[in-house]
């Protein structure tokens, strides 16, 4: 049995490397490149592919393989939006992608991001970059005080909501499909509206679907109490970016976590000259903000994840590869 492996990192190579110790029957071929229109013809005489990337698995990708028999594709990572579905199922190819490598991981950023908001910390570190040690005009907000609007209740929204509780803070939530547990505790509201409309802090976790497609408009802000606080650890789709930033000019949001951006294909995970040298206005806009922190998609990277993304992504490939199918199967 034969795995093609795309877009391994220096950081996911000793992990990769472990599993392929650990699974003598299987041969590996590894890559750091990324699964493109090129680069699809080495997974010949593979019986599966296991990639990362937020670059689109496109038609003529997943047509090459399909051409050359390569049935089985597993992602390391969560989100399958950047698949085209029709391509995918009219060759046949199975997907599966790795629903939990660390919920956690995600959650305990999203949450250090918000402390950091609330206490001022960025503009704290920039006043004394510059020698300024005054306390004023700064004054911070406490967790315990807030009510946090959780969007979405997944594994990884599920997580935040632990960490929000245990923070002493007031948590609300929305979400197509309730959690039974959370709902024992009452926690849910019923439209998205109530959320916005009650929430001290917006706290996202949904997938990119068309549905939500820029679902942080103008709209939904208007929703929203004064002041709120926008945590986005998520999809950058989900923000209407313009939007932001206009009621960041006029103060109607207090401060905003982006650790994902509309456009953040090509730029995050990249280096560039300097902070001119960023190839994008909006995001540059936002970043100059004391009160926006933008981190590059790094909310997931942590050792655990790491591993497990590599480690369940080739067990993935490997069940799919010997019995058709595996517990990791996406629906498409
Ligand atoms: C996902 O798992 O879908 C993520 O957003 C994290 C990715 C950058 C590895």
């Amino acid at each position: 049995m034969k795995i093609m492996a795309y877009g391994i990192r220096d950081d996911e190579k000793p992990f990769l490397d472990q599993w392929i110790s650990e699974n003598t029957n299987v041969t590996v071929e590894s890559t750091a490149e990324l699964l493109d229109e090129n680069t699809a013809k080495q997974a010949a005489g593979a019986d599966g592919v296991v990639a990362y990337q937020q670059m689109p698995y496109t038609a003529k990708v997943l047509d090459t393989l399909g051409e050359l028999g390569v049935k089985n594709l597993s992602l390391r990572n969560v989100g399958v939006d950047n698949i085209d579905v029709a391509a995918a199922k009219r060759n046949d190819i199975k997907v599966t992608n790795v629903p939990a490598y660390s919920p956690e991981a995600i959650a305990e950023f999203t949450v250090t991001q918000l402390l950091r908001l609330l206490r001022n910390t960025n503009t704290f570190d920039r006043k004394q970059a510059q020698g300024d040690l005054r306390w004023a005009p700064d004054i911070a907000d406490e967790l315990n005080q807030k009510t946090v609007g959780v969007y979405a209740t997944g594994r990884i929204g599920r997580a935040a909501i632990k960490i929000y509780q245990g923070f002493g803070a007031k948590v609300i939530a929305y979400d197509i499909y309730r959690n039974p547990e959370l709902d024992k505790q009452g926690i849910y509201v019923d439209t998205p509206q109530e959320l916005f409309n009650q929430s001290d802090v917006i706290s996202l976790h949904a997938p990119a679907t068309k549905e939500n497609f820029h679902m942080i408009n103008e709209n939904s802000i208007n929703q929203m109490k004064d002041d709120v606080i926008i945590l986005n650890p998520a999809r950058g789709d989900l923000i209407d970016t313009d939007a932001l930033i206009k009621a960041l000019d006029n103060g109607k949001v207090r401060g905003a976590a982006l650790d994902v951006y509309e456009n953040e294909v090509g730029v995050f995970n990249n280096e560039f000259d300097n902070f001119e040298a960023i190839p994008d206005e909006r995001l540059k806009n936002l970043m100059r903000r004391d009160n926006v922190l933008v981190s590059p998609h790094i909310a997931f990277y942590t050792k655990k994840a790491v591993r497990n993304m590599v480690y369940f992504a080739m067990n993935a490939n490997k069940d799919l590869i010997e019995s058709g199918t595996s517990d990791k199967l996406v629906e498409l």
